[in-house]
């Protein structure tokens, strides 16, 4: 088999999350995005509300990085986008107040770390209980931090791909959302590695952001109603 096929678009692979229902979804999201390179998953997520099958809105990008790919795809896509450098903030706690005064502004329900690339602090999660998700390179629990297409190559996986979470103060060991899986080829290096990672991650996001929303919806309604019988499951 050539190296350059992709078994993960093959029928018969075995795929996570298996297929399902797309959740059920009542409102239209307002979504925030966090990103700081290129921004494929920022736009990914713009396509999926723009043409189905996510019922939401992309209000505000956040890029860390002046003149980052994810900068370029906003205005291209006629997204909002704020700079907010992390070089201009003393501490991680800092930056994460200009974070949040941003989506405050913008009035988003819940952010997504599309590719973005600093520690993220209590005080941003807190802000977001619950609406922070996250997208990493690997099956998480395994190769969490950086690099971790390079450390499941060093590891010498055959199978690899992405995992969506949610956000705690655990470094990418929040509640996972939903994982897709991809085959680590012969010959594989992490340029060819992350691409087909790319490609799972940009089917991936959108329905984690997806269920992400179904949870809260039901938990505020359990709320609500405790004696109410739990409504069907959401994925
Ligand atoms: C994605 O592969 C994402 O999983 C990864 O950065 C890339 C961003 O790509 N995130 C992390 O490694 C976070 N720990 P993109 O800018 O093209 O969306």
């Amino acid at each position: 088999m050539p190296a350059s096929s992709d078994l993960s678009d093959r029928p018969g692979c075995v795929q996570w999350p298996l297929a399902q229902p797309w959740p059920l979804q009542t409102n239209e999201l307002r979504l925030g995005v966090m990103a700081s390179g290129e921004g494929s998953n920022f736009e990914a997520l713009v396509t999926a509300c723009r043409e189905g099958p996510l019922r939401g809105r992309v209000l505000q990008l956040v890029v860390n990085n002046p003149g980052c790919g994810a900068m370029a795809r906003a205005q291209r896509l006629g997204i909002p986008c704020a700079l907010v450098d992390h070089r201009h903030h003393h501490s991680r706690e800092q930056l994460d107040g200009a974070l949040i005064q941003t989506f405050a502004a913008s009035g988003v329900d819940l952010v997504v770390m599309a590719g973005w690339m600093r520690i993220v602090t209590p005080r941003l999660i807190g802000a977001f209980p619950s609406r922070l998700i996250n997208i990493h390179p690997s099956l998480l629990p395994s190769f969490r931090g950086l690099d971790a297409v390079g450390q499941a190559l060093a590891a010498g996986v055959t199978l690899s791909g992405c995992t969506a979470h949610l956000v705690s103060e655990d470094l990418d060991g929040g509640p996972i959302l939903a994982q897709a899986t991809v085959p680590v080829l012969p010959g594989d290096d992490r340029s060819s590695l992350a691409a087909r990672i790319h490609r799972q991650e940009h089917r991936l996001l959108p329905l984690a952001v997806a269920l992400a929303a179904a949870r809260l919806r039901d938990r505020t309604a359990a709320a609500a109603d405790p004696s109410a019988p739990a409504g069907p499951p959401s994925g």
